[in-house]
């Protein structure tokens, strides 16, 4: 019988699917090295944005045939190396959608109406109504830098919502932008005339950094920035120095550059920051639709049918 190897938490509904045709053994929280040494037993390997599979892993991964990530990316796997061994790589481009654009929505909220901060007053044993004046988005100016499945469904609902919508992404056409209501203009225009930004773009090598020093100086200075995309997007360190000297509103991220995050002088900010622990795709429901979808596609490679790579 096959093997498959679970090495980040998913949901049971994949596990299910694959325990049709495989053994499947679920061991959460490996080191590169204990998943170099077992990785040789297995035909398929599971992942989620946790696990990194390195060439050292690959090289050792003599009987693997397909490894699947239960998300959108597939920047924890190395593509190169696994597609010169023969080794599949599959994902799940659209299971998690909507989980990702309404936690960035949710950010856009949180930061304009100061809910994590006035929680924890309230939990804290104050009653304090004065510090938390918020602010409407209704009639303000949305960015959406990259337009694709998850940018757009944040435009609709930040158009369903009253808010002006600007995008910025080089590979949609004017038509596309046209149909959600948004006008496509450049990213310094994007920047200067945006209250809220939120950044929906893959991280490669045109976009690391791609938010920097100068693209923060252009923010208004109570704009609020917004990345549930990928860490390394956003320069940390300029991005640390700007809300420290009070230049925008506020940001609110949900990835870093490197995770989990360690010492970080972004934790030692006050209320105009918000940070999540990379819980954009964290719904029940985001993640039954991404292990079934990646689970299927492994259960399919194992039968001998063709794959639909990532
Ligand atoms: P997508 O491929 O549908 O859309 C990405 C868009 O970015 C495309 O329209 C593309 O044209 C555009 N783009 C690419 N390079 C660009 C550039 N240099 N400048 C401007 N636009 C550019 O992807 P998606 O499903 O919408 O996902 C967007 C991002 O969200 C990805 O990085 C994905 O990994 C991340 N994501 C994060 C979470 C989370 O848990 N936080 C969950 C899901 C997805
Ligand atoms: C993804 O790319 O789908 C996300 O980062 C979600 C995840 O892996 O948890």
């Amino acid at each position: 019988m096959a093997k498959v190897l679970v090495s980040d938490s998913v949901d049971e509904a994949g596990i299910k699917i694959l325990s049709q045709v495989a053994q499947v053994d679920i061991k959460t929280g490996l080191s590169e090295d204990e998943l170099t040494a077992i990785i040789p037993e297995y035909d398929a390997l599971m992942i989620r944005s946790g696990t990194k599979v390195t060439e050292k892993v690959i090289q050792a991964a003599d009987n693997l045939k397909i490894i699947g990530r239960a998300g959108v990316g597939v920047d924890n796997v190395h593509v190169a190396s696994a597609t010169r061994k023969g080794i599949v790589v599959v994902n799940s481009p659209e299971g998690n959608t909507i989980a990702a654009a309404e936690h960035a929505l949710a950010m856009m909220l949180s930061l304009s109406r100061h809910i994590p901060d006035a929680n924890q007053s309230v939990k804290g044993g104050k009653w304090d109504r004065k510090s938390y004046i918020g602010s409407e988005v209704y009639k303000k100016t949305l960015g959406v830098v990259g337009l694709g499945k998850i940018g757009s469904h944040v435009a609709k609902v930040g158009k369903a919502m009253g808010m002006k919508i600007l995008a910025y992404d080089p590979f949609i056409s004017q038509e596309r932008a046209n149909q959600l209501g948004c006008t496509l203009v450049d990213l310094d225009i994007l920047f200067s005339e945006s209250d809220y930004i939120t950044l929906h773009i893959p991280k490669t090598k045109e976009t690391a950094n791609l938010i920097n020093a100068q693209s923060l100086a252009k923010m208004k200075p109570h704009a609020r920035i917004i990345n549930c995309a990928r860490g390394g997007i956003i320069d940390e360190d300029a991005l640390y120095e700007t809300l420290k000297e009070g230049k925008i509103g506020g940001a609110a991220l949900d990835v870093f550059a490197s995770e989990p995050l360690g010492e970080s002088k972004l934790r030692e900010l006050g209320n105009n920051i918000i940070l999540t622990p990379h819980l954009g795709a964290s719904t029940a429901e985001a993640q039954v639709n991404v292990a079934i979808d990646v689970a299927e596609q492994i259960r399919d490679v194992l039968l001998g049918l063709p794959a639909r790579s990532a």
